[in-house]
């Protein structure tokens, strides 16, 4: 068993030194791997690498859905979601680790409901604030981000202010949000826009991307925090930038290997980070575990998964 669950993104292909493989039976066919199970900074982790430990899965054919149900059937409540992403916005350089609050689903083919109809039944939920509050202010608090207060950053690209005031490291309200923005440091806010790939956006859909106020682009992020949600898990994506986006410079645009080499350089940094973080997560009761409540599978899981 374990509590938290860390699903590791390209080029995060292993995360626990004494890991013991678990296998587990799932209604969707078997996960990108079997977990692993193990314990970091005192607290027992499960790990599946989303790509395969051979990233053999694009991001269209990750089976999100038994990823998440094999972590929950091992009694994780907590996701970590680390993932690489292009950068839409000059100030958010390579080597960023940010903590969106809010996503643009833009992919298309995924199967991404747990809710599919009989014989499951009609669920409907919330992707509102798609981030574990708590665990988001974890990683922000480890991250050494100064606290938003006023009850986290759930304003998205509203333009009301994000996070923040300027300087706080927020980029999600449209401000630079200089303060531990840049190669290194970790940012509090942000919408990411997540694409079908796996191919790269054109120089025009960047570009339009990045004019809506948006301020990330992966190709992971939905429909994983979605149905983590639909689980009732705590759900954290945490997006390590590997390069701006093909509109944001007037460049050459995205290549795989830029991504790679970026990724495999801010490796180590985003473990300790995880590892920081994992020792931090409060343990107990938070709202994203009542994000069932009142539905036809209020007590589903308890009986199918657990
Ligand atoms: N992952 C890393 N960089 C990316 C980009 N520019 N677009 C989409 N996904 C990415």
């Amino acid at each position: 068993m374990a509590e938290i669950g860390v699903i590791g993104g390209s080029g995060f292909y292993s995360f626990l030194a004494d890991a013991r493989p678990v296998a587990v039976e799932t209604p969707y066919g078997p996960p990108s791997e079997p977990p692993v199970v193990g314990v970091v900074n005192g607290r027992e982790v499960a790990f599946i690498p989303r790509h395969g430990a051979d990233h053999r899965l694009p991001p269209h054919r990750v089976n999100y859905r038994a990823n998440l149900w094999a972590l929950h059937s091992l009694g994780v409540r907590n996701v970590l979601g680390p993932c690489a992403v292009g950068s839409l916005r000059p100030e958010l350089t390579p080597g960023t680790i940010v903590v969106p609050d809010q996503y643009v689903d833009r992919t298309w083919g995924r199967e991404h409901t747990l809710y599919d109809g009989d014989p499951r039944p009609v669920v409907h939920t919330s992707p509102a604030d798609p981030y574990c509050p708590i665990a988001r202010q974890t990683v922000l608090a480890a991250g050494n981000v100064p606290a938003s207060g006023g009850g986290g950053d759930q304003n998205g690209e509203s333009g009301s202010g994000g996070s923040g005031s300027a300087g706080s490291g927020s980029a999600g309200s449209g401000s630079a949000g200089s303060g531990s923005a840049g190669s290194g440091g970790v940012v509090d806010g942000g919408t990411m826009v997540v694409i079908n790939g796996p191919r790269f956006s054109t120089r025009a859909e960047s570009q339009w991307h990045a004019a809506q106020g948006w301020s990330l682009v992966g190709m992971t992020g939905a429909p994983e925090a979605s149905i983590a949600r639909e689980l009732a898990l705590c759900y954290t994506s945490v997006a390590v930038v590997t390069d701006h986006d093909a509109g944001v410079t007037t460049g050459e645009g995205v290549t795989q290997a830029e991504v790679f080499e970026v990724f495999g350089r801010s490796i180590e940094r985003l473990k300790a980070l995880l590892t920081d973080v994992i020792g931090r997560l409060p343990t107990g009761d938070c709202t994203c575990h009542h994000s069932l409540d009142g539905t036809a599978a209020e007590h589903l899981w308890t009986t199918e998964a657990a």
